[in-house]
């Protein structure tokens, strides 16, 4: 399998609710008008706390700082696991199961810190740039490493390290909103422009008609992970949920956030799921 090292520096900060006015010309800019920045990479995810937005160098210029913008102070590089047609797999699941054993679980025993961005066609692991040597010491067995070099792809090398961590065990939470999990081609992006800046930035809810555009209209659910702000230097988090997902097969993306970590789980998952990371959460002790 291939992994690949994205060729985009990231820097993860955060809007709080009251501050997004002060961000909504910035943010319109990064998200509908592509071509007027130089922007390459952009997430934002709305949470009752806050706005997380995750986005380039480039991207980040055009948030001017304010007492209303948190930033975490590292730069974060995103990997990406190319599925080539990996025959070894029998899994269907989808998501950070996917990559629990080979990337996630690895990289936490290795004491990294991970930032997870799932999204519907990949996930994006992303990793301090200092921890860049030790994730290609760490990934190097088990993955061909390329890293993305103004456009193209070289091969990386590398050397060895080993070490075990006990996890600390945070508390989850588990919503009764159900999401739904979509891609749009950005060619479409104009004819639901509106819809989406009504969302984002003036009302509280999202419309009904807009949810179930999707073909298949399966409803995920989300499993919050920690109490208390989860910060940036802990590693394991990702392990902890993705492991016991990935042993029962369950599909689940994964987003960090500012202040929390979010797994979405497959409506068939979601009944085994509290049941499997309770299992989990006993065996961490
Ligand atoms: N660093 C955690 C891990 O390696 C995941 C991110 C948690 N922090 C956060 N702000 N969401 O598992």
């Amino acid at each position: 399998m291939d992994l690949q090292i994205l060729d985009h520096r990231l820097r993860v900060t955060s809007i709080s609710k009251n501050g997004l006015v002060n961000y909504t010309h910035p943010l319109i800019k990064l998200i509908f008008l592509r071509n007027r920045t130089r922007c390459k990479f952009f997430s934002l995810t709305e949470t009752p706390e806050n706005y997380t937005v995750v986005l380039d160098e480039e991207g980040f210029k055009e948030l001017a700082p304010s007492e209303h913008l948190q930033v975490e102070s590292s730069i974060w590089l995103p990997l990406n696991v190319a599925s080539n047609g990996n025959a070894s797999s029998s899994s269907q699941a989808v998501g950070v199961t996917k990559i629990a054993k080979s990337v996630i679980a690895p990289l936490a025993q290795q004491h990294v810190s991970v930032f997870m961005l799932s999204t519907y066609q990949t996930d994006f692991i992303l990793v301090r740039e200092k921890d860049l040597s030790v994730v290609i010491s760490t990934l190097n067995e088990e993955f061909n490493i390329f890293k993305e070099v103004e456009g193209e792809y070289v091969p990386v090398g590398c050397q060895d390290f080993t070490n075990v961590v006990q996890p600390t065990v945070h508390p989850v939470l588990i919503p009764l909103n159900q999401f739904c999990v979509m891609s749009l081609d950005p060619d479409t992006l104009p004819s639901i422009a509106t819809t989406l800046i009504d969302v984002l930035f003036y009302s509280n809810r999202f419309p009904a008609d807009l949810l179930f555009t999707s073909s298949s209209g399966e409803l995920w659910r989300m499993v919050r992970i920690g109490g208390q702000p989860l910060g940036f230097d802990e590693c394991g988090i990702v392990a902890q949920i993705s492991q016991p997902l990935a042993d029962g097969d369950i599909s689940a993306y994964y987003i960090s956030t500012f202040s929390f970590d979010h797994a979405l789980v497959s409506p068939e998952g979601f009944p085994m799921t509290p049941v499997a990371i309770e299992t989990k959460l006993y065996l961490g002790k």
